[in-house]
């Protein structure tokens, strides 16, 4: 299995799956369609499933062209399939999917928007949370309360260790920033942004993280109870 982020618009990461040995391809949360379509051609593979964790547009804006394109098929979220392009397959809380030639089940973790889900593969050892978790950061609260957020935090956060993370934007070094006047003694988060900064200047892809790096150096998984998860948020959010 090969993951690969297509970076998009400013600074979403459009991932895409391929099985060589079946051949199969799939997008999770395409913000366009040519972007997408332009660079996975050029790897030989062809889009057959496209992935939805919400329906912001930029996670959305691709789904019609790459359809229209590749006849792929989408599964998106069932609470949030009316505000999405072309759903083929809807999908709730424990439905389970094959996603090239390997098995996923939904999360729903609503919050950043109201029918937000994850696709956790269990086998495979990863999960992609669109909006919801973030190196370091967790999505804002657009349609949803922080009760719902820390709940998805926790939920998250019980994962074993090693299970990649696949967030939807590249937030991570702003985040670390900002982590560290939370938590100015943390040295897991230090050591972190020394890294994460390298890894910028380099112009590297800091994701996928993991559930065990998020649960040493996220203040948001980090939070004790939701009083304190909401004063984080609150925070972060005026934090900028
Ligand atoms: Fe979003």
């Amino acid at each position: 299995m090969e993951i690969i982020p297509i970076p998009a618009l400013r600074d979403n990461y459009v991932w895409v799956l391929n099985d060589s040995a079946s051949g199969e391809t799939a997008a999770v949360d395409p913000s366009v369609d040519q972007a997408v379509l332009d660079a996975v051609a050029a790897r030989g593979w062809r889009i057959g499933q496209v992935l939805n964790t919400h329906w912001h547009p930029d996670h959305v804006g691709g789904n019609a062209g790459i359809k229209a394109a590749t006849g792929c098929t989408i599964t998106a979220p069932a609470a949030e399939a009316s505000r999405i392009a072309g759903v083929d397959c809807d999908v709730a809380e424990g439905d389970r999917i094959t996603v090239c030639g390997m098995k996923a089940v939904v999360w729903e973790i609503p919050a950043h928007t109201a029918g937000h889900i994850a696709f956790y593969f269990e086998q495979a050892g990863m999960i992609f949370v669109g909006d919801t978790l973030f190196a370091m950061g967790c999505g804002r609260l657009f349609e949803g309360s922080a009760e719902q957020m820390f709940s998805n935090m926790r939920r998250l956060a019980a994962l074993p260790e090693d299970v990649k993370v696949y967030c939807g934007h590249e937030y991570t070094l702003a985040n670390a920033r900002w982590a560290l006047t939370v938590e100015p003694g943390n040295q897991a988060l230090k050591q972190r942004l020394v890294e994460v900064e390298q890894a910028r200047a380099e112009n590297r892809v800091t994701l996928p993280t993991t559930i065990g790096l998020e649960r040493e150096t996220n203040p948001f998984m980090r939070a004790q109870d939701v009083a304190h998860f909401a004063r984080l948020r609150a925070e972060k959010d005026s934090f900028g």
